[in-house]
């Protein structure tokens, strides 16, 4: 069984935040940015919530899949940056939208997000018990940034995505995978409230993990750009062969959008076309889970996507976490 993209919306704030207006808050450049990662600026929330953003991503999908809220039996939210510890994001747009019936939860895999969402969705959607899930990728990367911290904050963006899925007889592999003893490599430390009890425990062990403060990402930068450029076109490979395809039958590959030398690292070894690989950080940055669906919707827009196209999502990041899944437009 395969799975069908039936509608895609998208969401970003309107606020822009450039390489130059970086450069006057911390030690860095609008060369070294684009030339070390390719972005240029990046949207920046200035008040939304996660919610409201995918809330609005998802009645774009919806409009676009010509379909309501009542048709959704279930709503998946990718996110590493909730507005809440409960509930899930997945039932505050349930909320916003309407439902009073949808399955509704999260999923953190940080960027590999939107493609465990879709494999998740697919193997639910195969069980014959539910017609259309609504997927919902959101993220205030913000959030979670040091803006005082140069090699982490030139990086991200903030942005949503939303598709709608549903059954189909086209093609369908994934290959999803993890390595948890990357597990520190790219962390970002929660901070919670602490007990009457273990306010008298000196060792904390969440204050051990790092030096990092509480609430922002840390990143061990070379390593994880090693991972993901020796991942990305070996996961790729993998999903391709399980789907009998070669690389020439591959119409799209639309990677998760961490750094332009990653993905120009990994298709030296996959040595696609340019016009087939999707490039969409320079306007953005990082966006975690959010990329993909939000690339789905920029292709959709220009028209780049037809009918029965091949197409693999690909994706990498905290966790350590990866996957990719071919499937037909
Ligand atoms: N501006 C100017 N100089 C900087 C900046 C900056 N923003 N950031 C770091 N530098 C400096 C460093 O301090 C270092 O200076 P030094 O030589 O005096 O020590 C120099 O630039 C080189 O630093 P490197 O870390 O070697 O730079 P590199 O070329 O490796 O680029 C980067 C760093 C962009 C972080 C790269 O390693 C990378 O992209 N890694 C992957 C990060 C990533 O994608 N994370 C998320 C993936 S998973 C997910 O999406 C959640």
């Amino acid at each position: 069984m395969g799975i069908k993209i039936t509608g895609v919306g998208h969401y970003v704030p309107d606020f822009i935040v450039t390489n130059d207006d970086l450069a006057k808050i911390v030690d860095t450049s609008d060369d070294w940015i684009t030339q070390r990662t390719g972005i240029k600026r990046r949207r920046i929330a200035t008040g939304e919530l996660a919610y409201q953003m995918g809330a609005k991503a998802a009645k774009e999908a919806l409009k676009d899949a010509g379909q309501s809220i009542d048709d959704i039996d279930m709503i998946l939210v990718s996110t590493i940056t909730p507005d809440c510890f409960t509930p899930s994001i997945a039932c505050l747009i349930g909320n916003e939208l309407g439902t009073k019936t949808a399955v509704a939860m999260d999923l953190n895999a940080a960027c590999s997000g939107y493609i465990y969402a879709m494999d998740i969705a697919r193997n639910f959607l195969e069980t014959g018990a539910y017609r259309n899930i609504l997927i919902v990728s959101t993220e205030i990367i913000s959030r979670v940034i040091d803006y005082s911290d140069r090699t982490t904050c030139v990086l991200f963006g903030d942005g949503a995505g939303a598709t709608v899925v549903t059954r189909s007889n086209g093609i369908y592999s994934s290959s999803l995978g993890g390595n948890p003893s990357g597990a520190y490599k790219l962390f970002a430390k929660m901070k919670h409230h602490k007990n009457p009890w273990s306010l008298a425990q000196e060792n904390y062990e969440m204050d051990k993990v790092n030096d990092f403060s509480y609430g922002h990402i840390s990143m061990e930068g070379e390593e994880i750009f090693k991972f993901a450029a020796l991942t990305l076109p070996k996961v790729v490979q993998s999903v391709l062969k399980q789907a009998n395809l070669t690389l020439d039958e591959l119409d799209l590959l639309v990677p998760h959008q961490a750094n332009i030398r990653i993905l120009q690292a990994a298709n030296r070894r996959l040595k696609l076309p340019e016009e087939k690989l999707y490039v969409g950080i320079e306007d953005y940055g990082n966006i975690s889970s959010a990329c993909i669906p939000l690339g789905l919707w920029h292709l959709k827009k220009e028209g780049k996507l037809k009918n029965h196209d091949k197409i693999c999502i690909a994706g990498f990041g905290a966790g350590l976490t990866y996957g990719a899944i071919v499937f037909e437009w």
